[in-house]
């Protein structure tokens, strides 16, 4: 099959594009478009054989429950049987945003989004081109990211073409995405509200309108693997084996260099700057949205350049690292 490829106006997306891959959405199509946050593999969320295909092309296990991208409040609620009134408060101050809402489903959703689970995850995307094409298909669009299942999430349209091109019917491509990391998944059905995935709505954020958030701990998906399954282990991973090492530790890149191998090295610009044989470094910036802006592109480049392995020195422990801290470590697994 060969993908239709559409460069696409990230701010005023042109109507023409936009209807044509919204199209190709009713008729059961998988599109791969932008969303602030990472690049998303779309189907009509409500067409159960467009939501298998999702599955198909990204290998991905049927356990792990899908997020529903939708237009506005009102779109949501029609897939919710309940809306709490923590939903309604984090959806008026961060919708449209990066921030997952996990709410009881109602009985349109099909199984398939929601692996059989009780519960439906909805976000209104802040991304022009994600907020048009929805509007234009008229339905809710279910979206993981656009990777194979365990791969770097894309935040450029190469990345998706390099690890999904065969299954993706149509290309929406408007350059980077602003945000670079996953959404802030936030499951409301429970008092106090979970925290199930970092990003980049800080748990604070989230305690600042809706009081205390049970908070995410590293251990937490491994004693109920249930709860969101896309949390479990090895994820967000290059191909190439990846190791953090503490900020002070550049003897780990000197050692294995002196061992022969090539090393890619993705650390902070203040580090001493050395330039040797075997030895591709990249730096991103000391501040949290920057480095979460340019993080995936980098482990993708890294990836790409044939080393054979990637060290990463990790940033501070603060909370505004959190999603990032997560990130890396599932990528190290
Ligand atoms: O930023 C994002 O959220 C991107 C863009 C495309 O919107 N999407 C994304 O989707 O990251 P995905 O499928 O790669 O990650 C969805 C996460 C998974 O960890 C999944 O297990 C969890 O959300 N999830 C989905 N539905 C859930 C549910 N009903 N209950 C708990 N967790 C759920
Ligand atoms: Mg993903």
């Amino acid at each position: 099959m060969t993908i239709a490829f559409l460069p696409v106006d990230p701010d005023r997306p042109e109507p023409d594009l936009i209807d044509r891959a919204a199209e190709v959405l009713r008729r059961g199509g998988l599109v791969a478009f932008p969303t602030e946050t990472v690049y998303g593999l779309g189907a009509n969320a409500l067409d159960p054989a467009a939501v298998r295909r999702i599955f198909a092309a990204k290998g991905r296990p049927a356990f792990n429950p899908l997020i529903v991208h939708v237009a506005d409040i009102e779109q949501a609620r029609e897939l919710a049987a309940d809306w709490p009134a923590a939903a309604q408060a984090l959806a008026e101050r961060f919708w449209p945003g990066s921030l997952t809402l996990v709410v009881p489903r109602r009985a349109i959703v099909p199984d398939e989004i929601t692996a059989g689970g009780p519960t439906v995850a909805l976000r209104v995307p802040a991304h022009p081109v994600a907020l048009a094409l929805i509007r234009a298909a008229g339905v809710p669009i279910a979206a993981p990211s656009a990777n194979r299942s365990t791969h770097l999430s894309p935040t450029r349209a190469r990345h998706v073409l390099a690890s999904l091109s065969e299954a993706v019917d149509l290309l929406l491509d408007a350059g980077p995405t602003p945000g670079g990391l996953e959404s802030t998944v936030v499951d409301v059905t429970c008092t106090p509200a979970r925290l199930l995935r970092p990003g980049l709505v800080a748990p604070a954020q989230l305690e600042e309108i809706i009081g205390p958030v049970e908070q995410f701990s590293p251990a937490a998906g491994t004693e109920e693997p249930r709860r969101s399954p896309g949390l479990l282990g090895r994820h967000y991973a290059p191909r190439t084996p990846l190791e953090c090492v503490a900020p002070s530790e550049s003897a780990r890149v000197a050692e294995l260099l002196r061992q022969g191998r090539r090393v890619g090295w993705l650390t902070f610009p203040e580090s001493p700057a050395v330039s040797l044989p075997g030895l591709l470094r990249l730096e991103l910036p000391c501040e949290p949205g920057a480095y979460a802006a340019g993080l995936y592109a980098a482990l993708h480049e890294l990836d790409a350049a044939g080393v054979e392995r990637i060290i990463v020195t990790l940033p501070p422990p603060d909370e505004e690292w959190l999603a990032i801290h997560d990130r890396l470590r599932r990528a190290a697994l």
